[in-house]
Protein backbone atom coordinates (compact mmCIF):
# COMPACT_ATOMS: atom_id res chain seq x y z
CA UNK A 1 0.00 0.00 0.00
CA UNK A 2 2.81 2.67 1.40
CA UNK A 3 4.68 1.39 -2.23
CA UNK A 4 1.52 2.13 -4.42
CA UNK A 5 0.84 5.45 -2.39
CA UNK A 6 5.01 6.47 -2.98
CA UNK A 7 4.33 5.72 -7.03
CA UNK A 8 1.40 7.26 -6.89
CA UNK A 9 2.57 10.58 -5.45
CA UNK A 10 6.21 10.43 -8.03
CA UNK A 11 3.45 10.27 -11.28
CA UNK A 12 1.47 12.83 -9.86
CA UNK A 13 5.00 15.03 -9.41
CA UNK A 14 6.53 13.54 -12.39
CA UNK A 15 3.15 14.67 -14.57
CA UNK A 16 3.57 18.22 -12.96
CA UNK A 17 7.29 18.61 -13.31
CA UNK A 18 6.65 17.93 -17.36
CA UNK A 19 3.84 20.17 -17.37
CA UNK A 20 5.87 23.05 -15.92
CA UNK A 21 8.83 22.07 -18.07
CA UNK A 22 6.32 22.52 -21.52
CA UNK A 23 4.66 25.87 -20.59
CA UNK A 24 8.09 27.82 -20.39
CA UNK A 25 8.66 26.55 -23.87
CA UNK A 26 5.56 27.34 -25.83
CA UNK A 27 5.79 30.60 -24.21
CA UNK A 28 9.44 30.65 -26.14
CA UNK A 29 7.57 29.96 -29.28
CA UNK A 30 4.88 32.41 -29.12
CA UNK A 31 8.17 34.72 -28.79
CA UNK A 32 9.85 33.17 -31.48
CA UNK A 33 7.26 33.57 -33.49
CA UNK A 34 6.36 37.77 -32.72
CA UNK A 35 9.95 38.46 -33.20
CA UNK A 36 9.81 36.75 -36.43
CA UNK A 37 6.53 38.27 -37.21
CA UNK A 38 7.87 41.92 -36.72
CA UNK A 39 11.50 41.01 -38.46
CA UNK A 40 9.13 40.36 -41.76
CA UNK A 41 7.13 43.58 -40.67
CA UNK A 42 10.49 45.58 -40.89
CA UNK A 43 11.67 43.63 -44.15
CA UNK A 44 8.53 44.44 -46.05
CA UNK A 45 9.09 47.35 -48.39
CA UNK A 46 6.90 50.34 -48.09
CA UNK A 47 4.56 51.71 -50.96
CA UNK A 48 7.12 54.10 -51.86
CA UNK A 49 9.92 51.69 -52.60
CA UNK A 50 7.37 49.94 -54.93
CA UNK A 51 6.53 53.43 -56.27
CA UNK A 52 10.13 54.32 -57.45
CA UNK A 53 9.86 50.70 -59.26
CA UNK A 54 6.82 51.43 -61.24
CA UNK A 55 8.22 54.70 -61.99
CA UNK A 56 11.17 53.08 -63.30
CA UNK A 57 9.47 51.15 -65.63
CA UNK A 58 6.42 53.83 -66.76
CA UNK A 59 9.54 55.52 -68.12
CA UNK A 60 11.02 52.96 -69.86
CA UNK A 61 7.68 52.43 -70.82
CA UNK A 62 6.87 55.79 -72.60
CA UNK A 63 10.53 55.09 -74.41
CA UNK A 64 9.92 52.15 -75.50
CA UNK A 65 6.60 53.08 -76.98
CA UNK A 66 8.28 56.22 -78.35
CA UNK A 67 10.78 54.43 -80.48
CA UNK A 68 8.21 51.83 -81.33
CA UNK A 69 9.81 48.88 -79.38
CA UNK A 70 6.82 46.53 -78.78
CA UNK A 71 8.53 43.97 -77.24
CA UNK A 72 10.01 46.38 -74.83
CA UNK A 73 6.74 47.71 -74.37
CA UNK A 74 5.07 44.71 -73.21
CA UNK A 75 7.89 43.98 -70.89
CA UNK A 76 7.78 47.13 -69.11
CA UNK A 77 3.72 46.89 -68.87
CA UNK A 78 3.98 44.01 -67.66
CA UNK A 79 6.90 44.64 -65.18
CA UNK A 80 4.37 47.72 -63.50
CA UNK A 81 1.80 45.17 -63.05
CA UNK A 82 3.90 42.72 -61.02
CA UNK A 83 4.85 45.33 -59.10
CA UNK A 84 1.11 46.47 -58.34
CA UNK A 85 0.44 42.22 -57.89
CA UNK A 86 3.06 42.64 -55.46
CA UNK A 87 1.53 45.80 -53.43
CA UNK A 88 -2.05 43.76 -53.27
CA UNK A 89 -0.66 40.58 -52.06
CA UNK A 90 1.46 41.88 -49.54
CA UNK A 91 -1.27 44.45 -48.15
CA UNK A 92 0.92 47.06 -48.45
CA UNK A 93 -0.27 50.46 -47.34
CA UNK A 94 0.45 53.45 -45.17
CA UNK A 95 -1.00 56.30 -43.61
CA UNK A 96 -1.43 58.48 -47.28
CA UNK A 97 -3.28 55.77 -48.54
CA UNK A 98 -6.99 56.71 -48.32
CA UNK A 99 -9.07 53.00 -49.44
CA UNK A 100 -7.11 49.74 -49.83
CA UNK A 101 -4.35 50.38 -53.02
CA UNK A 102 -6.79 47.56 -54.80
CA UNK A 103 -9.59 50.31 -54.97
CA UNK A 104 -7.57 52.86 -56.47
CA UNK A 105 -5.87 49.76 -58.81
CA UNK A 106 -8.99 49.49 -60.22
CA UNK A 107 -9.99 52.55 -60.76
CA UNK A 108 -6.43 54.41 -62.00
CA UNK A 109 -4.72 51.75 -63.26
CA UNK A 110 -6.44 47.97 -64.45
CA UNK A 111 -7.81 49.81 -67.61
CA UNK A 112 -4.99 51.45 -69.16
CA UNK A 113 -2.41 48.71 -68.11
CA UNK A 114 -4.05 45.65 -70.39
CA UNK A 115 -5.12 48.09 -73.11
CA UNK A 116 -1.21 48.69 -73.44
CA UNK A 117 -1.04 45.16 -73.11
CA UNK A 118 -3.10 44.61 -75.88
CA UNK A 119 -1.71 47.24 -77.74
CA UNK A 120 1.87 46.44 -77.50
CA UNK A 121 1.01 42.75 -79.02
CA UNK A 122 -0.95 44.71 -82.06
CA UNK A 123 1.30 47.37 -82.61
CA UNK A 124 -0.75 49.77 -81.99
CA UNK A 125 0.96 52.95 -82.10
CA UNK A 126 -1.86 55.07 -81.26
CA UNK A 127 -3.92 52.80 -78.80
CA UNK A 128 -0.11 52.74 -77.19
CA UNK A 129 0.22 56.50 -77.15
CA UNK A 130 -3.63 57.46 -75.53
CA UNK A 131 -3.87 54.46 -73.37
CA UNK A 132 -0.07 55.73 -71.80
CA UNK A 133 -1.12 59.33 -72.07
CA UNK A 134 -4.12 58.11 -69.46
CA UNK A 135 -1.99 55.92 -66.91
CA UNK A 136 0.24 58.69 -66.64
CA UNK A 137 -2.69 60.78 -65.76
CA UNK A 138 -3.87 58.75 -63.74
CA UNK A 139 -0.67 58.07 -61.43
CA UNK A 140 -1.30 62.05 -60.81
CA UNK A 141 -5.27 61.15 -60.29
CA UNK A 142 -4.29 58.90 -57.46
CA UNK A 143 -1.49 61.37 -56.28
CA UNK A 144 -4.08 63.75 -55.69
CA UNK A 145 -6.29 61.58 -54.32
CA UNK A 146 -3.81 60.52 -51.39
CA UNK A 147 -1.91 63.72 -50.26
CA UNK A 148 0.48 63.11 -52.59
CA UNK A 149 -0.46 65.84 -54.79
CA UNK A 150 3.09 67.28 -55.05
CA UNK A 151 4.41 64.23 -57.21
CA UNK A 152 4.12 64.90 -60.43
CA UNK A 153 4.46 62.20 -62.75
CA UNK A 154 5.34 63.28 -66.62
C1 LIG B 1 -2.97 54.19 -54.96
C2 LIG B 1 -2.85 55.37 -55.75
C3 LIG B 1 -1.57 55.52 -56.50
C4 LIG B 1 -1.36 55.20 -57.83
C5 LIG B 1 -2.35 54.57 -58.79
C6 LIG B 1 -0.01 55.58 -58.10
N1 LIG B 1 0.59 56.10 -57.00
FE1 LIG B 1 2.51 56.69 -56.86
N2 LIG B 1 2.26 57.08 -54.88
C7 LIG B 1 1.10 56.88 -54.17
C8 LIG B 1 1.34 57.19 -52.78
C9 LIG B 1 0.32 57.14 -51.65
C10 LIG B 1 2.69 57.58 -52.68
C11 LIG B 1 3.46 57.98 -51.41
C12 LIG B 1 4.26 56.79 -50.93
C13 LIG B 1 5.01 57.06 -49.66
O1 LIG B 1 4.43 57.65 -48.74
O2 LIG B 1 6.18 56.68 -49.57
C14 LIG B 1 3.23 57.52 -54.03
C15 LIG B 1 4.53 57.84 -54.36
C16 LIG B 1 5.07 57.80 -55.62
C17 LIG B 1 6.42 58.15 -55.94
C18 LIG B 1 7.47 58.65 -54.95
C19 LIG B 1 8.17 57.46 -54.33
C20 LIG B 1 9.25 57.84 -53.35
O3 LIG B 1 9.38 57.13 -52.34
O4 LIG B 1 9.96 58.82 -53.59
C21 LIG B 1 6.59 57.94 -57.29
C22 LIG B 1 7.86 58.17 -58.10
C23 LIG B 1 5.32 57.45 -57.79
N3 LIG B 1 4.42 57.37 -56.75
C24 LIG B 1 5.09 57.08 -59.10
C25 LIG B 1 3.89 56.59 -59.59
C26 LIG B 1 3.64 56.26 -60.98
C27 LIG B 1 4.64 56.39 -62.11
C28 LIG B 1 2.36 55.79 -61.03
C29 LIG B 1 1.58 55.35 -62.24
C30 LIG B 1 2.12 54.32 -63.07
C31 LIG B 1 1.82 55.86 -59.69
N4 LIG B 1 2.77 56.35 -58.84
C32 LIG B 1 0.55 55.47 -59.37
C33 LIG B 1 -0.11 56.48 -54.68
C34 LIG B 1 -0.32 56.05 -55.98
Amino acid sequence: MKQIVVTGTALILIILFSACLHKPAASDDRQVLDSLTALVGQLRPGLGEYMMQIKYHHDELGKAIARRDYERAGYENDEIREQTDKIQQLHITNDKLKEPFVVFFQKYLQAPLSQIGEAALRKDDRALQSNYTALTSNCNSCHQQNNMAFMKID
